[in-house]
């Protein structure tokens, strides 16, 4: 009924059309006819072509004739990838979605025009939301990188071991010494901990997050990381490179020094200044740092001491057998010595 009446009402415009001189075409008239009805490109419009499909469970097995058995252009030469690159989906889409979103750089907006800015538009049988269950659905901070099945609460979860590339070893670049690093600092909180390397994203969208590269960025900037001693003169300017994966000049692996006259106990100073060894170590190797990577034992210009001695001046940060027994005195930025903590100057 629906169709004889719309075909009534088309028949005279288009015997209109069919007759009128090009040339003369009244103003206001579109020359173009459309094989489709108005709105058919119109998301807001009834006779939406996605409507259409929607109510007839996305069986585009129509379109097909003219559209193309793929649905890329035959006669009609429209393909549908002109305006949805990734739809109509594949068969085996399901499985394949995650890699077919690496392969647009994590594009996930382009599947929010259909699945809905929360993924939770259903479709014929799942919303995203069915299978990505955690608070922001694909968004989730573990959904791409870190441990998936972990509780997001806990940041740690968010890094790696799983790399992007689903990479767990430590000698591989996207694992590294993440976990060591946690473990070291497992007295800050986590956050605090990736913002000594990253900047760390608020949600997926953030500014930074997402490059061109699809490689993370380290820049090794965080408030310890480039703590600046000598008075202030020396200024780490931490960097990674990508190539070697070796850090340098961070504070942490012992960019630092003391200066000899800003000093309250000259004494201890066999030289003008007390200096680290601004070490490069090898974010993929455990094995490149060890004790005497970041200073010597003592450090350079700090006058000579057994490693079993350290303990008589350096009292609760380290034991008579030169092992470190309080790791928040150690690497925390500040001098303890003589039960005394005092920042780096
Ligand atoms: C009888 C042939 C035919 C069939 C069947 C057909 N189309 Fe088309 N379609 C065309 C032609 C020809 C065009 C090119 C421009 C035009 O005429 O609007 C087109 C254009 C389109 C456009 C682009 C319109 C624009 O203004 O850019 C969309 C979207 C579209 N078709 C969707 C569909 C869908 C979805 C189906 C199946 C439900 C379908 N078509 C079935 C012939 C067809
Ligand atoms: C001229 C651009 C254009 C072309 C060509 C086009 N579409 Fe669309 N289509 C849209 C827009 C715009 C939307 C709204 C969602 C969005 O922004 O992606 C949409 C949405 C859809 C939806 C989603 C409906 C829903 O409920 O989420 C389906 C299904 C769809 N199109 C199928 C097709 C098929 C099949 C073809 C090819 C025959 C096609 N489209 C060609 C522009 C186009
Ligand atoms: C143009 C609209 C459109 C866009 C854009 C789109 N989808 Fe879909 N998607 C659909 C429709 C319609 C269905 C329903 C089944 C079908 O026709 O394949 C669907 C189904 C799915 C399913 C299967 C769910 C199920 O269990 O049946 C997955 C997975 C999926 N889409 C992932 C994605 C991903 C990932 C993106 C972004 C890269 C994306 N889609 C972009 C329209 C779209
Ligand atoms: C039927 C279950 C299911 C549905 C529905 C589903 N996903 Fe997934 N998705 C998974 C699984 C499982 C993985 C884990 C990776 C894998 O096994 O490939 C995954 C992985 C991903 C990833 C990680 C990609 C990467 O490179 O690690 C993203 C992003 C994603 N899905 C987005 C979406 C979006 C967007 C939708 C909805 C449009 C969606 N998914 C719908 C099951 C689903
Ligand atoms: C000591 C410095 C450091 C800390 C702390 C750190 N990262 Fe990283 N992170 C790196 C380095 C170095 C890379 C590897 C860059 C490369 O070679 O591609 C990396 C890579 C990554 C990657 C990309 C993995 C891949 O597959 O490429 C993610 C995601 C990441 N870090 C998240 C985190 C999160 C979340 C935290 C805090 C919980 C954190 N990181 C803490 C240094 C750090
Ligand atoms: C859809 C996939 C995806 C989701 C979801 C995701 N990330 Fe990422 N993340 C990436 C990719 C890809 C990179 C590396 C690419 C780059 O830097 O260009 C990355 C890198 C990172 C890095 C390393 C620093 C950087 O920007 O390179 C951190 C830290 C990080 N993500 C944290 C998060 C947090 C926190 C969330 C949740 C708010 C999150 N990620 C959600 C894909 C994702
Ligand atoms: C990753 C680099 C690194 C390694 C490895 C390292 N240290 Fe340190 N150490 C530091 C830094 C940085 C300081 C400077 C003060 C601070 O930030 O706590 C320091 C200071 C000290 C101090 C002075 C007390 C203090 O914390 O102020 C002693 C003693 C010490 N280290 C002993 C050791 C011993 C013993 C080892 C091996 C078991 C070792 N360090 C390994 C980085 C390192
Ligand atoms: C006799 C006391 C004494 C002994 C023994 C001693 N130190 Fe120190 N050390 C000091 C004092 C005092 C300073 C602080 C200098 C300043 O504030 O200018 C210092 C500074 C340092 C620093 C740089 C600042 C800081 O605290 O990080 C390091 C590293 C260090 N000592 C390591 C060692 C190690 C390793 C040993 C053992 C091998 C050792 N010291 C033995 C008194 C001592």
């Amino acid at each position: 009924m629906k169709s004889i009446l719309l075909f009534i009402v088309a028949l005279p415009l288009l015997v209109l059309v069919a007759c009128s001189d090009p040339q003369k075409a009244p103003t206001g008239v579109s020359e173009k006819v459309s094989v489709h009805e108005p709105g058919w490109v119109v998301p807001a419009a009834p006779r939406f072509h996605g409507a259409v499909l929607a109510a007839n469970t996305f069986n585009a097995s129509e379109c097909r004739p003219c559209h193309g058995s793929q649905l890329d252009g035959g006669i009609a030469e429209v393909s549908c990838k002109q305006c949805h690159t990734s739809y109509p989906h594949p068969t085996g889409f399901v499985a394949a979605h995650s890699g077919y979103i690496k392969s647009t750089n994590y594009n996930l907006a382009s599947c929010q025009s259909c699945h809905g800015q929360d993924y939770g538009t259903k479709k014929v049988n799942n919303s995203c939301l069915t299978c990505h269950t955690k608070t922001g659905g694909p968004e989730a901070c573990n959904t791409c990188h870190g441990n998936l099945a972990g509780d997001l609460a806990d940041l740690k979860n968010v890094a790696p071991p799983r790399g992007l590339d689903g990479e767990t070893s430590p000698s591989t670049p996207a694992v590294g010494a993440h976990q060591a690093h946690f473990a070291f600092f497992d007295n800050l909180p986590v956050a605090a901990v990736c913002q000594e390397c990253h900047a760390l994203p608020q949600n997926f969208a953030a500014a930074g997050h997402i490059d061109a590269d699809g490689r993370a960025e380290a820049l090794l900037s965080g408030p310890l990381a480039a703590l600046r001693t000598e008075g202030g003169a020396r200024v780490p300017a931490g960097a990674y490179n990508t190539a070697t994966n070796t850090c340098a000049n961070t504070y942490c692996h012992g960019n630092w020094g003391l200066v000899k006259t800003q000093s309250k106990y000259a004494f201890i100073y066999a030289a003008d200044k007390i200096t680290g060894l601004n070490a490069s170590p090898k974010w993929t190797d455990a094995a490149s740092v060890t004790c005497g990577t970041c200073h010597a034992l003592p450090p350079a210009g700090h006058n000579p001491f057994d490693l079993g001695a350290c303990a008589t001046c350096h009292q609760g940060v380290i034991d008579n057998f030169g092992k470190i027994i309080d790791k928040t005195k150690h690497g925390n930025g500040k001098v303890n010595v003589f039960n005394e903590e005092y920042p780096m100057f």
